[in-house]
């Protein structure tokens, strides 16, 4: 089938690039000699990307443009698998405001940051991991049926309008080039 204008290819595409950051920083809290010896530079731009790219970028096209059209086709918004990716985004959010809240003072090595590092980061990449799983396996095939056609075609539209948006002044590209940076220092993280 060719799926190339589906209402998720976009969005799945973009889940490889989250599971790969995930995977970086996974690989970084679990391979360093000791904590005060994580690499503060590759987890700063680990938050960078998961603030920008998968927040404000990924989760932004979700909950402004496609949870709306899903509604729009009947599914409701605070009940069902909506109302669930509505609140892991939040707890999402809340982990990567923490790390990034954390780091500064991890770097100089505060042992209480370090460990709210640690904690956080991994709560997250536990988090995104099973998220992503259950919107590429239930949510997003559930869209695939409902939105084709024109509304389809116009949500497309509306996702290349995101995405030619500036975040915090990045473009899209250039927040990709962080995730294939982040994996060309990290081949082995998955
Ligand atoms: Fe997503």
């Amino acid at each position: 089938m060719d799926d190339t204008n589906t209402a998720t290819r976009m969005l799945r595409d973009e889940h490889v690039l989250i599971l790969q950051v995930a995977g970086v920083l996974d690989d970084i809290m679990s391979s360093a000699p000791d904590p005060a010896h994580l690499d503060f530079d590759a987890i700063e731009e680990c938050i960078a990307f998961f603030r920008l790219f998968a927040d404000a970028c990924h989760h932004g096209k979700e909950e402004d443009l496609l949870f709306p059209e899903l509604e729009a086709q009947g599914l409701p918004r605070d009940g069902g698998p909506i109302a669930v990716m509505l609140y892991e985004h939040q707890v999402g959010r809340a982990f990567v405001r923490a790390m990034a809240e954390a780091v500064s003072g991890a770097r100089a090595g505060d042992e209480a940051a370090v460990d709210a590092l640690l904690e956080n980061g991994r709560g997250y990449v536990d988090l995104i991991r099973g998220h992503i799983d259950k919107e590429d396996n239930v949510l997003f095939n559930m869209a695939d049926n409902l939105v084709v056609g024109s509304p389809c075609e116009r949500l497309c539209a509306e996702y290349d309008v995101v995405c030619a948006r500036r975040f915090e002044g990045q473009t899209v590209e250039e927040l990709e080039g962080i995730a294939s940076g982040l994996a060309a220092r990290y081949p082995a993280a998955g």
